[in-house]
């Protein structure tokens, strides 16, 4: 993408508005533009990073062998009567109604409708487990929207749904959760601590919510300290196999969320492992038995013949909250600092005295070159001063920046630095451009 081509307003001065330091650069960055409060249009660059974690949560959640779907933002507020949670959801449903005077609302949660499609369909034990999902927009009238996309209004979530025979097969689905969580999270560069949690509204007795520790979290958390860096599970985890073990490996450990804290358990933890932190949940998981089932009558035949309420969990990820929590984790005092795996460019290629001779020329060439080989390339082709160009890198947090420039070219070298490391290397355009597609091929 050349910038001159490109949209990306970036801000000079630090929005007032915004509180929290992701909030700030989400703003001055050009990723989101708020249009009400808590619902924000998607600029491109926030688009680009919001398709990539988007991505990586589908193919964690296809790898775990949950299926894809799509289900609508408006939802018929008679479902919501079935369950039984139409009044008891209170003011944080947008309630609508149409031209027919029908109650429709917009969907802060999939359990009603997917429970309804689920049993229009499976009759039969021989058809689960099913775990079905989808990544949608969700709207919830926050009281308090606040700090940018980390509390909106509107949101974008995926939510899975898992459906199973009997309580077995459910706290199986869970694990298949709890762990591809782990894995998607990683891939993303979070240390997302698993903790056990408060069911809430979705109701159960089975909960963990994911956290990642960062000050201008929302939630008090505590954990035994070891937990945070603890490996994932690994992309070649078998979803087939019994893992109730690498769960219990896991939960072992002391992790809780406010509600769920037990002062006197957490004292057992040595001292120095004592972790009491803020934290942002960034994905919720649960396991709530027959509770949608029941009261909306879907049951499959077991292999006895008798009927039964199939066993239920459904599993949460913040997409759009993310970007937030990402950059959180990580920036510094300039800018953001994308792990490439969501970064929306791998590179920042900058032409310095673009009308130099053969400096636009080794710009294109390069240009071409990494874009061939698969890589996403922010091309700074306009004519703005270096210091202007670098700060804008910067700000926008891409992982690689390469400069082309008149000097260089004559030793035939160009510069790439590291945005992570700020290490800077002088190299051919060949090396950098090899090194530049070994980054792409390893995450
Ligand atoms: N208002 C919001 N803005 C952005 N993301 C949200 C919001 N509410 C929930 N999420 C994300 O969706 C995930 C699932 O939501 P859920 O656990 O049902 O909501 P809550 O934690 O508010 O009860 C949460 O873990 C969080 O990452
Ligand atoms: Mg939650």
């Amino acid at each position: 993408m050349k910038r001159s081509r490109t949209f990306l307003p970036i801000l000079k001065e630090t929005p007032a508005e915004a509180k929290i330091v992701s909030h700030q650069l989400m703003l001055r960055a050009g990723l989101i533009r708020q249009t009400s409060s808590g619902i924000y249009a998607w600029l491109p660059l926030g688009l680009r990073v919001l398709k990539r974690i988007e991505q990586i949560v589908r193919e964690e959640m296809n790898r775990a062998g949950a299926i894809e779907m799509l289900m609508p933002t408006i939802q018929s507020a008679d479902l919501w009567r079935e369950s039984g949670r139409y009044d008891d959801y209170g003011k944080e449903m947008l309630r609508i109604t149409d031209r027919h005077d029908r109650d429709l609302l917009y969907g802060p949660t999939n359990e009603e409708m997917i429970t309804d499609i689920f049993k229009g369909f499976v009759k039969s034990y021989k058809d689960l487990p099913k775990n079905l999902y989808h990544i949608q927009w969700k709207f919830r009238d926050e009281i308090r929207p606040r700090f940018g996309v980390m509390r909106g209004r509107e949101f974008l979530m995926k939510d899975a749904y898992s459906f199973d025979l009997d309580e077995a097969g459910a706290r199986a689905s869970y694990n298949r959760m709890f762990l591809a969580y782990l894995n998607a999270f990683a891939r993303m560069g979070l240390k997302a601590v698993p903790m056990r949690a408060d069911t809430g509204p979705i109701g159960g007795d089975l909960s963990h919510e994911f956290i990642i520790l960062a000050e201008t979290g929302e939630s008090a958390v505590f954990c035994h300290a070891d937990l945070v860096d603890m490996p994932p599970p690994g992309l070649d985890l078998d979803f087939d196999a019994d893992l109730q073990l690498l769960v219990d490996q896991r939960t072992a450990l002391y992790a809780a969320t406010d509600e769920m804290h037990d002062e006197a358990e957490f004292a057992h933890i040595p001292a120095d492992k004592q972790l009491s932190a803020r934290g942002i949940e960034v994905g919720h998981i649960f396991y709530f038995g027959e509770k949608y089932s029941k009261a909306m009558n879907a049951a499959v035949v077991g292999p006895d013949g008798a009927e039964r309420f199939v066993h239920m969990g459904s599993y949460g990820v913040g997409i759009s909250r993310l970007l937030g929590g990402i950059i959180e984790a990580s920036h510094d005092d300039n800018g953001i600092i994308w792990p490439q795996s969501v970064a929306p460019f791998d590179v920042g290629l900058m032409g310095l005295n673009i009308d130099k001779p053969g400096v636009a020329e080794a710009c294109e060439d390069l240009y071409a070159k990494l874009q061939a080989a698969g890589l996403e390339v922010f091309f700074d082709d306009t004519g703005e001063r270096p210091g202007s160009k670098f700060a804008t890198c910067d700000l926008i947090g891409l992982p690689w920046r390469v400069v082309v420039g008149p000097k260089g070219l004559d030793k035939g070298v160009v510069e790439l630095k590291c945005r992570k490391t700020g290490e800077v290397e002088e190299l051919t355009p060949e090396a950098a451009l090899k090194k530049l597609i070994q980054t792409r091929a390893t995450i």
